[in-house]
């Protein structure tokens, strides 16, 4: 927060002292720590598991283990519903502080493994936003049938991901890059030169989406040279932890055709 108040008045100054403190906490900003997770089962156990049963699938409609809920989205739900109660006093409301409210809030947001990563998931309209303003994700995604399909269509991505996943793929790219997702670069006898995204392969033929967005199948006997970048097609988005919290929870409500 300090670092973050003192960008707005001197931000060119302050860029770097702010970058490299952000750096050495980006997992701690961006998850929540093993110890919460761990005061979490403490807590689920003597306050929850008797409504909401030990694997948090009890109450009708809701399973807290697998984060699937009525209303809650963004943790500030999750806190909301716990310290306000819900269904008209059927749950009751929670007298926490806020670091038993973090704690069984990670506890959740780890499906319920101790072990487990607990990722911050934020407001998913501000999420809708920065997808489509600051994060430029648009120029490269598709969702809902609108936008280019030179990248993964990310329609039903909240079906196909876990929010450690989607979290990292923003953070880290490179470290979240399927094998198969690979930029490719093909010339072909005809010298013909095709980059792309490999879609699939086997041993004699690759299927990839061009750059015009175009899907081809090439047989291998007619390659002179192909390539495979180990290079991410993107850099990390351009997003603070708040705000990668926020893109990740709009990315989770992505689920396909409704
Ligand atoms: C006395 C029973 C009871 C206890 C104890 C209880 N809950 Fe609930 N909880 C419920 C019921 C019933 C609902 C369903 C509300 C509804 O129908 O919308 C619910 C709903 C929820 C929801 C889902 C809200 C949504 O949008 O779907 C969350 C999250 C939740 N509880 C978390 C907790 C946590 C965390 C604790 C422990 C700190 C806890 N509950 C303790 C009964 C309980
Ligand atoms: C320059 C183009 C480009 C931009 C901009 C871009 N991406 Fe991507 N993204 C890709 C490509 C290409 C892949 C496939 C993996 C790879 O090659 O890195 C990908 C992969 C993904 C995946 C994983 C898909 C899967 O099936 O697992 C997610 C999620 C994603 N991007 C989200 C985003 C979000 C959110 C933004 C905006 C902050 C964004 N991307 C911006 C090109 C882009």
């Amino acid at each position: 927060m300090y670092c973050r108040a003192l960008k707005t008045i001197l931000p060119g100054l302050l860029f770097l002292a702010c970058y490299s403190s952000a750096q050495a906490q980006e997992l701690g900003d961006h998850r929540y720590t093993s110890e919460a997770i761990q005061a979490g089962l403490r807590i689920y156990t003597q306050e929850c598991a008797l409504c909401h049963g030990p694997q948090g699938d009890l109450v009708d409609g809701v399973n807290l283990r697998l984060g699937q809920f009525r209303n809650v989205q963004s943790d500030d739900d999750l806190r909301a519903v716990v310290s306000g109660g819900a269904a008209e006093g059927r749950m009751p409301a929670f007298d926490f502080d806020a670091e038993e409210l973090a704690a069984v809030i990670a506890y959740i947001r780890a499906g319920f493994d101790p072990e487990g990563v607990a990722v911050r998931v934020g407001d998913a309209s501000r999420g809708k936003t920065l997808f489509e303003g600051k994060g430029n994700c648009t120029d490269c995604h598709r969702v809902g049938g609108v936008g280019p399909r030179t990248a993964p269509d990310l329609s039903d991505i909240g079906l196909r991901r876990t929010p450690a996943n989607l979290q990292l793929n923003l953070v880290d790219p490179q470290a979240a890059l399927l094998p198969i997702n690979r930029p490719v670069r093909l010339v072909t006898i005809n010298e013909e030169v095709i980059t792309g995204r490999r879609l699939n392969e086997d041993t004699y033929s690759v299927q990839l989406i061009d750059s015009n967005g175009q899907l081809r199948s090439l047989q291998k006997a007619d390659l002179a040279s192909y390539a495979i970048s180990e290079l991410p097609s993107k850099s990390p988005a351009p997003f603070d932890a708040d705000e990668v919290a926020d893109v990740v929870a709009y990315l989770l409500t992505l689920r396909g055709v409704q």
